[in-house]
């Protein structure tokens, strides 16, 4: 029986909103990612389109940049045929000082089934699920906090890679402090059973990191040793405070922790899976010659990001419960 099964109700999603993986059981975890396994067939059909959310309506409200993220939201709806309405920072009322929770509470007054939101605050996503009772929220990236779609694509991915998550070693390298792809990982990996250490300059891992379950390694070598995913991360320099230098300088850092050709043959696993959330900052903590090389899984995860939010879509609608219901009927 799978999940999209009528029959079974066994693994029913039950909330109304997606704020961050903190917040899901592993068996949540697991459930959305066997959901989306389904919907990724459908992504590489010459026809890519099904009704599952005609008559739905989806905004995408972006206050902060995106590439990935929105365009694969925004894909993930009109292949279920729901109706998409984007908003981004620079458009939006923001730029007059209209605060999130207004402009928030005037879209949910056009009733929207979902609405997708992107932010600076972390936290706000969650703020405002609360505020609008009819309304499913996904948060896609609130501040440094969560991005829970993204660390689902990324366990998606590395169950894929792998074939499961038990005592499988997950590295994630760079700037973990500023990072909501780092923490949204972090508790999604941890959860479903995989050993998972973080690894950077000590300024850039907060203080008590290991009581998320994580180990903490300042040198690369050792933190690749024995690693099954190596995870690279950008520096999130909108993050850090003007004047703040977290490192000496960005050839220094790259040289510590960027990730090479060479660095991958002396002290990785042969099979080591490399990762990133994009965007990449070529020459950094990736060379090309890695992002590019056999190594990466790097356009893995963008395609299976497609197929995750057309899960987290349906799910958070009620999909399942409707299907369920009509089963039984
Ligand atoms: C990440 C983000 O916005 O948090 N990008 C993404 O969503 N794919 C990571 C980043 O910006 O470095």
């Amino acid at each position: 029986m799978g999940p999209l099964d009528p029959s079974d109700d066994s693994g029913l999603f039950r909330r109304k909103d997606l704020l961050g993986l903190r917040f899901l059981a592993a068996s949540e975890i697991t459930h959305i990612l066997d959901v989306a396994e389904q919907f990724r067939g459908l992504n590489l059909r010459s026809i890519k389109k099904v009704p599952t959310l005609r008559g739905k309506s989806v905004v995408h409200l972006f206050l902060e940049p995106s590439t990935r993220t929105r365009t694969s939201f925004d894909i993930a709806a009109k292949r279920m045929s729901a109706d998409t309405f984007s908003i981004s920072g620079g458009a939006s009322s923001a730029t007059k000082g209209e605060t999130l929770m207004d402009t928030a509470r005037n879209l949910a007054a056009m009733h929207p089934d979902i609405i997708v939101i992107r932010h600076s605050r972390a936290g706000g996503a969650a703020a405002v699920a609360k505020a609008l009772p009819d309304t499913s929220i996904i948060n896609a990236g609130d501040g440094a906090c969560e991005h829970p779609t993204q660390g689902l694509l990324d366990l998606l991915t590395i169950r894929r890679a792998l074939g499961g998550f038990r005592g499988r070693v997950v590295t994630i390298i760079g700037d973990i402090t500023h990072s909501r792809v780092a923490r949204s990982n972090i508790h999604g990996l941890v959860k479903v059973g995989a050993i998972v250490r973080v690894c950077g300059p000590p300024t850039l891992i907060p203080a008590g990191i290991e009581e998320l379950g994580v180990q903490v390694h300042h040198t690369l070598q050792t933190a690749m040793h024995g690693a099954d995913v190596l995870m690279a991360l950008r520096i999130q320099k909108e993050r850090i405070p003007r004047g703040g230098h977290f490192f000496p300088t960005t050839r220094e850092y790259s040289r510590l922790y960027g990730i090479n050709r060479d660095k991958l043959r002396r002290w990785g696993n042969k099979d080591v899976v490399v990762m990133h959330p994009g965007p990449i900052n070529r020459g950094i903590e990736l060379e090309p010659e890695v992002a590019d090389g056999e190594w990466s899984v790097i356009l893995n995860q963008v395609e299976n990001g497609v197929a995750v939010r057309m899960a987290c879509l349906y799910l958070a609608l009620g999909g399942e419960r409707a299907a369920a219901q009509e089963g039984r009927g």
